[in-house]
């Protein structure tokens, strides 16, 4: 069995740089990977914002920060920073072709040892696996936003992932301290199957304008006991992350019920992608706490 100690993070964005966190926080060598220079340096940035909040509820202490900090290097050239990890883990944008792509370069550069993860919310792992030679080393290792926080992985198997594959995946999950639950490769596979037509359904009363962005907010974190209401975690997540998920549920169960509303749609056009733009369903700071109803 290959044993992993390199790893690769592939997209520095929202997810990718709490999945490269993790890992060094729990001893591993990192190479974080991301065709923007720019995406790289506000990774490295939020993973140190974000270590000093462990720090200061004294989960982790300063010298944690400099090793954790020291595991992670960065890099624009994925055949750099691939050829000899263990397992990499695929974390660019929701994009079919895009990711395609990326596991075909991958399949070439990495040794044919290396498990190849894709952290994708929603797109076919078994598609991703059919670009390479490896099938039974390609495999879904989702994260939760925030990764740090969060304890779900759900592990999905594509169709000819093998039994080792998702027994070694389960065992990393759970040496990040997070708990791994099965799942098999259908759109959405659980979680967002269930999540994104909620979000939606909440854009869709928005929009017929039954109620306002706090008023819906309110009722479900109050009514449900939700944590966050659902526009609010809708722009926590990215507006252009659940319009290209609802697009994969819609295409792949063709049923209109998983149509993204249109509200949603001018938003993503607009520009407007939530806390990472500073503007979605609500403005916000440049530390991305909400400053009122933008919509
Ligand atoms: N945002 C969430 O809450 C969330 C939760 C779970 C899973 N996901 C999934 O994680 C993945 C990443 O989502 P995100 O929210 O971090 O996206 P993001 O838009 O914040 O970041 C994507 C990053 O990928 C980079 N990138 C694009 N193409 C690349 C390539 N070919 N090589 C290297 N880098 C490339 C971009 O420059 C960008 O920095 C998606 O598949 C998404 O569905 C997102």
């Amino acid at each position: 069995m290959n044993e992993i100690h390199h790893i690769s993070v592939i997209g520095a964005g929202t997810m990718g740089n709490g999945i490269a966190h993790c890992f060094a926080q729990h001893g591993f060598n990192v190479s974080l990977v991301d065709t923007s220079k720019d995406a790289l340096q506000k990774a490295m940035q939020t993973i140190s914002v974000n270590i000093d909040r462990q720090i200061n509820k004294q989960l982790l202490t300063p010298d944690d920060k400099t090793h954790i900090l020291s595991r992670i290097s960065t890099n624009s050239s994925l055949e750099n920073a691939v050829n000899n990890s263990d397992l990499v883990v695929e974390a660019i944008i929701e994009d079919e072709q895009a990711k395609m792509n990326l596991f075909r370069q991958l399949d070439n550069l990495c040794k044919p040892s290396c498990i190849l993860a894709s952290n994708t919310s929603s797109i076919s792992v078994t598609k991703l696996a059919s670009c390479t030679n490896r099938t039974d080393k390609v495999v879904g290792m989702h994260f939760m936003n925030p990764v740090p926080v969060m304890k779900l992985i759900e592990v999905v198997r594509a169709y000819r992932t093998s039994d080792e594959t998702m027994h070694q995946i389960e065992e990393i999950a759970k040496t990040l301290d997070k708990i791994p639950v099965r799942v098999n490769d259908y759109p959405g596979f659980i979680s967002n199957r269930i999540l994104m037509p909620t979000l939606n359904e909440a854009i869709y009363a928005l929009y017929e304008r039954v109620a306002g962005v706090e008023e819906i907010d309110t009722i479900m974190k109050l009514g449900m006991a939700h944590p966050m209401g659902p526009l609010q975690l809708a722009d926590f997540i990215g507006l252009d992350v659940c319009l290209s998920i609802l697009n994969v549920l819609y295409k792949g169960f063709g049923n209109p019920k998983y149509a993204p509303c249109p509200l949603l749609v001018n938003m993503v056009q607009a520009g407007y992608l939530g806390v990472k733009t500073l503007r979605g369903f609500y403005y916000y700071t440049p530390d991305k706490k909400p400053s009122g109803v933008a919509v």
